[in-house]
């Protein structure tokens, strides 16, 4: 028999799957699991995008790649309107959620075995995932001077981060934008919590033309209606940026099917020429952040970063990160360990606010009475 090689065999185990345990634990509270592990919308879909994808039912043909021109439109809109962000339609891409985009950029692009993928040293898992696809090799790494000669074709950045909440400042963006230019590197930012920013902070995008000077050469934006309009479900992303680097995307994602929905794409431009839906599901958000951080913080945790998106980056002293999972287990509530974002998370769980106000106030009232 000839001699396969399994791609499964390059791609880490599935991390979740260690959080059974936990989980078990969780659910056996009797007034039932408060699960804060996962970052997945629970509130219904915004009545007007779900009228958009039911008008559009009868869609028997096949859709384009690149969407429809209404579409590109709302994307360029949309950006211009809430980020500031000047940039042609033409130079716009949906596709099937932002995860499917981050695990095959790098192969999309044509990085390969021999070269260097750089990502955030605390990330998002799936960076790695699509590098290791594509053959190349991964660097969890924030600074980028350490990587001396390496061959480098791309460089992945995260502002808000998942899981730290993190936002990289403009002058942060503007050396990563001038580091790849110099190296020829692409950067491919993920912006999918740009929206969320608490306490007053406002995320920038690396397409904003005080990171970028302007001209979008060697960058690609990412981002994801999953979070801003509760359409996890519905597998709505999309991406902006070099309109060169758009239009090989494009080409290469023609020939692979990589095709959105007819239905999802009416979808899609409901949800971004709306922003009312958006501005109150962040109040929701809000509103749970608040409750959850103050009663962590009154039961002796500690929360880093988390100044934008959907998580608080909490730590509980004299715990590590396996520790504190098992302790909230035991309360019901359950999160996710920072080590499966990276082993500088071993101290940190990650607490997403993505539950819904019945089971936040649960946590709450669990998290007081540890509190005492
Ligand atoms: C940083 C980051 N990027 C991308 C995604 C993927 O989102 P989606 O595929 O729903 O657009 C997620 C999901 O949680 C994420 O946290």
């Amino acid at each position: 028999m000839a001699e396969r090689r399994r791609v499964v065999d390059r791609l880490p185990t599935f991390p979740w799957d260690r959080l059974a345990p936990a989980k078990k634990v969780a659910a056996a509270h009797p007034d039932g699991i408060v699960d804060l592990s996962v970052g997945t919308p629970v509130d219904p879909v915004p009545e007007v995008i779900q009228r958009a994808l039911g008008e559009a039912a009868d869609t028997p043909g096949y859709p384009a790649t690149y969407g429809t021109p209404r579409l590109r439109e709302s994307i360029a809109d949309w950006l211009g309107r809430r980020h500031g962000v000047v940039i042609d339609p033409a130079a716009t891409l949906p596709t099937i959620g932002s995860k499917e985009l981050v695990a095959w950029l790098p192969t999309l692009l044509g990085v390969g075995p021999g070269d260097t993928v750089v990502h955030p040293e605390l990330a998002y898992p799936t960076y790695d995932v699509g590098i290791r696809l594509a053959g190349a090799t991964p660097v969890a790494s924030d600074g980028l001077t350490a990587l001396g000669p390496a061959r480098v074709p791309l460089v992945w950045i995260n502002s808000p981060a998942n899981p730290t909440g993190r936002v990289l400042p403009v002058e942060h963006l503007r050396k990563v934008v001038a580091w790849a230019r110099e190296r020829g590197a692409v950067v491919a930012s993920d912006e999918c919590y740009i929206d969320l920013g608490w306490d007053g902070v406002r995320p920038v995008s690396i397409l904003h033309p005080d990171v970028c000077g302007g001209s979008h050469e060697g960058l690609l934006a990412v981002h994801s209606l999953s979070k801003r309009s509760n359409l996890a479900g519905y597998r709505a992303a999309f991406l902006a940026g070099d309109p060169a680097l758009v239009t090989e995307l494009l080409e290469v994602r023609k020939h692979a099917g990589m095709i959105v929905a007819a239905p999802v794409q009416a979808a899609m431009v409901a949800a971004l020429d709306d922003d009312s839906h958006a501005d109150e599901q962040k109040e929701r958000y809000r509103v749970r952040r608040e409750l959850l951080r103050g009663a962590l913080e009154r039961a002796g945790w500690r929360i880093t970063h988390s100044e934008a998106g959907l998580y608080l980056w909490a730590s509980l002293p004299g715990h590590d990160a396996w520790s504190a999972v098992r302790l909230l287990a035991e309360h019901g509530i359950l999160v996710a360990p920072g080590e499966f974002y990276g082993p500088s998370g071993a101290g940190h769980v990650r607490v997403a606010f993505t539950a819904s106000d019945e089971r936040v106030a649960a946590a709450v009232k669990r998290l007081e009475a540890v509190a005492g």
